[in-house]
């Protein structure tokens, strides 16, 4: 088993790693600038990420409603790392159709996901997840990632209070370290491992975009039959 696939399995649960091919990342983050200029006043991307610290949280909305036509993605974030998934899944993968764009508003009383790990959704167990952002993130920008032991632990101590995702994990203040990413890293997952938003305050959104895959080759327990595409790299 190559080292990688060691440490998402066997190890620390995800690892943070360069993006194989930087220029093909940046044609994502560039074509999402595109999707997302009706509703912007600059194209440049730190002002874009001001500018959305004062949107109205329908004017948010409708941003993510004008990125449902961003169809290919998922196809560009593999590419940009084809090494990565092609170590852990081979080159015959299933791909998640449609990728994440996610934006994170600062401050209090935002939307903001609750920590969780992927299997919670009905992913399937076999599955990976890519996640990049499209700028460096900030000591304080609010993403954590807990390791597999710390993941595992938790989620047997509420299972044994017969409570499986329930506020124990839920509502747990995470007291994390925020994982410091750059640009041009991607910070790539099982889908056990614990992770989320907290709060956080600073004068930029984060945005950043995400994909899920899986080898072929592996048994597809996924709820969602719709959810994945077959992809050859
Ligand atoms: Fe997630």
């Amino acid at each position: 088993m190559n080292n990688l696939k060691k440490e998402l399995i066997n190890g620390k649960g995800y690892a943070i790693l360069p993006i194989d091919d930087l220029e093909n990342f940046k044609i994502l983050c560039n074509e999402f600038i595109k999707k997302i200029s009706p509703y912007t006043k600059t194209k440049n991307f730190s002002d874009i990420r001001q500018e959305m610290t004062e949107m109205s949280k329908s004017q948010i909305n409708e941003l993510m409603v004008s990125l449902l036509s961003f169809n290919d993605a998922s196809e560009v974030l593999i590419n940009s790392c084809k090494n990565i998934v092609k170590s852990l899944s081979g080159d015959e993968i299933f791909l998640q159709r449609r990728a994440n764009t996610i934006f994170n508003i600062p401050g209090q009383d935002q939307r903001r996901q609750w920590p969780h790990y992927e299997l919670m959704s009905g992913v399937s167990p076999f599955t990976y997840i890519l996640w990049a952002p499209f700028h460096d993130l900030d000591e304080n920008d609010g993403v954590f990632y807990l390791d597999l032991n710390k993941s595992h632990e938790m989620i047997k101590s509420e299972q044994s209070t017969g409570i499986v995702n329930g506020p124990m994990i839920l509502n747990k203040n995470y007291d994390e370290k925020p994982a410091k990413l750059k640009f041009g890293e991607v910070i790539v997952f099982c889908p056990f491992v614990l992770h989320g938003n907290i709060n956080f305050n600073s004068n930029l959104a984060r945005i950043a975009c995400s994909v899920r895959f899986q080898s072929i080759h592996q048994p597809l327990l996924q709820k969602d039959t719709d959810y994945f595409k077959f992809h050859k790299i």
